[in-house]
């Protein structure tokens, strides 16, 4: 027997060869309805990363078109594939954070699945990180050689408009912290992630804006192209989430876009219960007592309907589970109702001014009202 096929002791052979295996990068691609796009991101990438130690990790919200099972066919064939599906919870960001946080590889890239970003930047990012210019590296269309072909007006200006907004409030240095196209360093992710906000779309400026300048940054000029199957999942709502996101990075945290959303809505139920209130007396000739139970009815009911829609867009309740939520949110508000009166007695009690322990009250109420939803009726899974 020849010598060279006995396994040498002091380097066993398959420690060489798990160590190949470990990837250097991450290519994270969040998904929803992406079946068509995914197996035609992952033959560019296949191409483009050649001789690199690789791996892509698909994170699909569990798709109805069924992406995850095309992302699961692809990785039955290729171990640098995986899937990670989530059950009952929707968001682009919240997607990126868990899919960088699954990996070990010491480099992670974020891009879309629909080819909008241009993969053969990927080795240039990477080699800027690995050289150790950069901590992260952002794929930009707003820098000299990049472009955003494929977005008309209205969307540019949106764009351009909500860039602005980040670098004056937030102080964000880049010039396309909007990008959803970037690289960075596991370990610096890892440390800033604990305070990253899982909700919204734009995971990018949190980093920087999180960061507040400690974070080495280059970037790459690229061409945002269009999108090859499918449409994209950018509402109208994208704009209250990036208002949350300014509104809290601004305020270190101390306001959420939550709170301020639940207290809006809560706001409207006062209406909705004086106008009941008045229907019930005027119209149905209810006793006072009556209409007011009527009204206080009416108006959890439309406050529980808002909540899911705004407040809660993102942890949405469908289905039996609307009527389950709804009873949990009568008992929190009638409970909430104890604690808003109790209060306001004890203000009123210790200093008769009807506006403040009003007040008082009404705050003690949002507030518990707020943080028992949170608990009981929108319980994150
Ligand atoms: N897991 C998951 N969950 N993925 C999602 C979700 C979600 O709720 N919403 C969108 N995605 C995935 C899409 O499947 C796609 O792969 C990627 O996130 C981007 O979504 P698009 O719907 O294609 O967004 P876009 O093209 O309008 O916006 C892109 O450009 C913006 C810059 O103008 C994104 O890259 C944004 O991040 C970027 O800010
Ligand atoms: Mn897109």
């Amino acid at each position: 027997m020849n010598e060279a096929v006995l396994p040498d002791l002091d380097q066993p052979t398959q420690t060489t060869e798990q160590a190949a295996n470990v990837p250097m990068l991450s290519v994270v691609v969040p998904t929803f309805n992406e079946r068509d796009n995914v197996g035609v991101l992952y033959g560019k990438l296949e191409a483009t990363l050649k001789g690199i130690a690789w791996e892509v990790l698909f994170v699909d919200d569990n798709s109805p078109d069924g992406t995850s099972e095309v992302v699961r066919a692809l990785a039955a064939q290729d171990a640098r594939v995986r899937c990670v599906r989530r059950i009952g919870r929707r968001g682009l960001s919240g997607a990126c954070i868990e899919g960088i946080l699954a990996s070990s590889a010491p480099f992670a890239a974020v891009m879309d699945a629909d080819l909008q970003h241009d993969e053969t930047q990927l080795p240039k990012m990477l080699a800027l990180l690995e050289s150790g210019e950069a901590e992260l590296v952002v794929g930009s269309r707003y820098i000299a050689g990049g472009s955003a072909a494929g977005f008309n007006r209205r969307r540019a200006g949106a764009s351009a408009f909500a860039t602005e907004v980040a670098k004056r409030v937030l102080g964000v240095r880049i010039a396309d912290p909007m990008s959803g196209f970037f690289m960075i360093r596991r370990d610096r992710f890892e440390q800033l992630a604990p305070e990253l906000s899982t909700q919204g779309f734009k995971i990018l400026l949190d980093i920087v804006a999180t960061a507040r300048g400690e974070l080495r940054t280059v970037e790459i000029p690229f061409t945002f192209g269009s999108r090859l199957h499918g449409e994209s999942k950018l509402d109208s709502m994208v704009a209250l989430d990036f208002l949350g996101l300014v509104l809290a990075k601004f305020t270190h945290d101390t306001v959420s876009l939550r709170f301020l959303l639940f207290a809006m809505v809560g706001g409207t139920g006062l209406f909705v219960h004086l106008g009941t209130l008045f229907l019930g007396l005027q119209l149905f000739e209810l006793p006072f007592a009556e209409a007011q139970a009527l009204g206080a009815f009416v108006a959890m009911t439309s406050n529980f309907v808002l909540n899911n829609f705004l407040t809660y867009r993102d942890q949405r309740l469908k289905g039996l589970a609307i009527l389950r939520g709804l009873l949990a949110f009568y008992l929190v508000c009638s409970v909430g109702l104890f604690a808003n009166v109790g209060v306001a007695f004890s203000v009123y009690d210790q200093e008769p001014i009807w506006w403040l322990a009003g007040a008082a009250g009404a705050l003690m109420g949002v507030v518990w009202n707020y943080a028992m939803s949170g608990l009981f009726v929108w319980r994150k899974r």
